[in-house]
């Protein structure tokens, strides 16, 4: 085997454009992989024992701390499935996407680790073993892994996804902006879903199921108008979604004001996106120009930091 002296993996962070909470109870939802911030893993050759750089931790493996356990496992899976339990490596991760925003930061830091070691091992990694890996590394993070995260941070186009169902790629043609803005507080997706499953069985059931499937139908929606680059159409369906999602009690008043701000800077739409009370919120512009007044707005309020991304039509290139 040929060893190539650094191994190098990358992988993107995610965003849910719509469907967060229904898509637990079989609902679709819609993800995209957010490639404005990144996790580099970049691993090299060591002396001694195996040893890790991250923001988290630095020093060597069999010292990390169990909130790394996932990490620890990430590594251990990889090195025996690439036969090399005995070889010490240096392995640095290097992050822009911030820890419990929704943005998929646990499973990031597996998808790229993973492909940095094969790397270094000069090892063909296929899509199917990639998730494999980051799979079991996930249900050590958060217990009862959808997969979406794995998919979305190792991918590089949109999907739409019904839960117990073939992830579906969905064939973007969109011509708009979208802005992120971290509320700077962690997200509470734990909590959120469990208070969404005790209405759900609560005396008022019937009428927040009828929310679920409203939201179901909104996303089933939202992958027409990402199809067919119809923006304004996203931005109605992304403030319902919030409005919803509001209704569900997953929102707090700090993604409220800042979907609120965004509306009033002639964002198309907004809402939160992931578990929610916490976390971030996104919004969809029409232009660049438009992007950089909501972001600049947003942050004015109160967002913690906010990124751009442009949501392309690839055809008009
Ligand atoms: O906060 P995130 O990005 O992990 O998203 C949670 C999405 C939920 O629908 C609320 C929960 C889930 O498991 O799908």
């Amino acid at each position: 085997m040929t060893i190539s002296k650094i191994g190098e993996g990358i992988a993107n962070g995610k965003i849910i454009l719509l469907g967060e909470h229904s898509v637990v109870y079989h609902q679709p939802s819609i993800a995209i992989p957010f490639p404005a911030v990144q996790i580099k893993t970049t691993v090299a050759s060591q002396t001694g024992k195996t040893k890790i750089d991250c923001d988290f931790y630095h020093g060597l493996i069999e010292e990390m701390p169990e909130l790394l356990e996932s990490l620890k496992e990430t590594i251990r899976v990889c090195l025996e499935r690439l036969e090399q339990t005995k070889t010490p490596l240096h392995l640095t991760i290097e992050s822009s996407i911030p820890a419990e925003r929704g943005m998929g930061s646990s499973a990031a830091v597996a998808v790229a680790t993973t492909r940095a070691l094969f790397d270094y091992f000069d090892t063909p990694l296929s899509q199917k073993e990639l998730l494999e890996i980051v799979d079991i590394s996930e249900k050590i993070a958060h217990g009862n892994p959808s997969g979406l995260d794995a998919l979305m941070t190792s991918s590089s186009i949109p999907y739409y996804y019904i839960k117990g169902e073939p992830f579906q790629p969905i064939n973007l043609h969109l011509n708009a902006w979208l802005i992120v803005a971290d509320t700077g507080i962690t997200g509470q997706t734990k909590e959120a879903v469990t208070s969404v499953a005790k209405k759900l069985n609560g005396p008022d059931q019937d009428q927040y199921k009828i929310k679920i499937d409203e939201l179901g139908v909104l996303a089933l929606q939202g992958k027409i108008a990402l199809e067919k680059n119809q923006p304004l159409l996203l931005g109605k369906q992304m403030t319902m979604v919030h409005q919803l999602l509001q209704q569900l009690d997953v929102s707090n008043q700090t993604l409220d004001l800042l979907v609120q701000i965004a509306l009033q800077n002639e964002a198309l739409g907004a809402k939160l996106t992931g578990g929610g009370r916490g976390g971030c919120m996104i919004a969809l512009a029409k232009d660049e120009k438009t992007a950089q007044k909501i972001s600049h707005a947003l942050k004015e309020a109160g967002a913690k930091k906010t990124w751009l991304y442009e949501m392309r039509d690839p055809d008009e290139e």
